[in-house]
């Protein structure tokens, strides 16, 4: 029998345009407050692309932030999954504009759409990638540019998104070596598609005069149904997870998920019965980056020294679909 291969995460990189969009600006765009945004959701400001500016590009900079901060030669990167859903165009694929701009063309790739659970299910992916024994460097990227389907006008979803990036390099673990992605549960739940969806562009709408009086390249979405189900779901996944391995909350590290609404998170937190410390939320500062938010969480995390070598760490996920996702992962520098 083939000796188990494990994959661990061993380097880390983000990145978040410079332009910010903070409440008080918005406050001039819509009818809304800062004291109301700041309550509902925990986010003071997001960072928001100039013109031109794609999910390719934030992606590019994140893995050139990773290869500077961990000394990665990223000409050794075997294959490139971005999570998006925001991608530059139709087609190609994010993948394949960010192998053309880093000049790796030994890399292979592609992309996953699975909102704002697109980086979860891309490491995952990447994961299989390496436990299989196909690749030895797998290049995970969450990038958004939420910007780019955003109804500036609309209060109910313009405070929430920002744009930005971030990605981990996965590598096989030496042998004996305690560390590395544990487990995962996942779901999808079509019958999410009729409260958090953007229905132009496709090939059911493609782009139209119509289409666009209609707003129908913009994100709808109906935030009480899933508020809702995300705080149900973002318990479930983390407890099935975590029971499915003999673990309860007590036995998490650290604990990051999704950023998209600061009461989803510390409702699920305190499900799990885990203290204030070891729960990460740096929404105040980003917005909801969709794909991007768990690994700028990550690097939060570990800049403030509550994510450590050998730490186990639990990372949640619940976005448009509906798709959601938990997994185990012990953190390996
Ligand atoms: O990442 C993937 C998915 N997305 C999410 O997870 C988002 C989930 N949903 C949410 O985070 C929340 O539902 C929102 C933050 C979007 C909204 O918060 P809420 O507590 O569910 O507010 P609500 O929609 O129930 O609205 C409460 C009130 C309404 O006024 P009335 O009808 O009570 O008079 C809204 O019209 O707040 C009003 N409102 C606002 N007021 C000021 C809605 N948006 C705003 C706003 N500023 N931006």
């Amino acid at each position: 029998m083939k000796p188990h291969i494990r994959a661990k995460i061993t380097a880390l990189g983000t990145y978040v345009p410079p332009r910010i969009l903070d409440n008080n600006e918005l406050e001039k765009l819509v009818a809304t407050s800062n004291d109301w945004i700041l309550e509902r959701t925990g986010i003071r400001e997001r960072h928001l692309v100039d013109k031109g500016v794609a999910a390719s590009d934030l992606a590019v900079e994140a893995a050139k932030d990773l290869a500077a901060r961990h000394n990665v030669d990223l000409s050794t990167v075997e294959a490139i999954i971005v999570g998006t859903v925001t991608p530059d165009m139709m087609y190609p694929s994010t993948a394949c504009l960010v192998q053309k701009k880093l000049n790796i063309p030994q890399a292979w790739g592609f992309d996953i759409s699975a909102g704002c659970s697109g980086f979860v299910f891309s490491l995952t992916t990447g994961v299989k990638l390496i436990e299989s024994g196909a690749h030895k460097k797998v290049l995970v990227i969450g990038a958004d540019v939420n910007s780019s389907m955003i109804d500036y006008t609309d209060r109910a979803t313009c405070i929430l998104f920002g744009d930005g990036a971030g990605a981990v390099l996965l590598e096989p673990c030496e042998e004996g070596e305690d560390v590395g992605f544990i487990d995962f549960v996942h779901q999808i739940e079509g019958f999410g598609g009729d409260y958090l969806y953007q229905p132009g562009g496709g090939s059911l709408h493609p782009a139209s005069h119509e289409t666009v009086d209609q707003k129908m390249h913009y994100v709808h979405q109906d935030g009480q149904q899933v508020f809702k189900y995300a705080v149900k779901k973002m318990a479930e996944m983390t407890e099935r997870v975590l029971a499915k391995n003999g673990l309860t909350g007590a036995d998490v590290d650290c604990f990051i998920s999704h950023q998209a609404n600061k009461r989803i998170i510390t409702a699920t937190a305190d499900r799990l019965k885990m203290p204030a410390e070891k729960v990460i939320i740096n929404i105040e500062d980003y917005g909801n980056t969709t794909a991007g938010t768990i690994p700028l969480a990550m690097r939060t995390a570990v800049e403030t020294g509550r994510l450590k070598k050998g730490d186990t760490l639990l990372i949640a996920s619940v976005g448009a679909g509906f798709t959601s996702g938990a997994s185990i992962i012990k953190w390996a520098f």
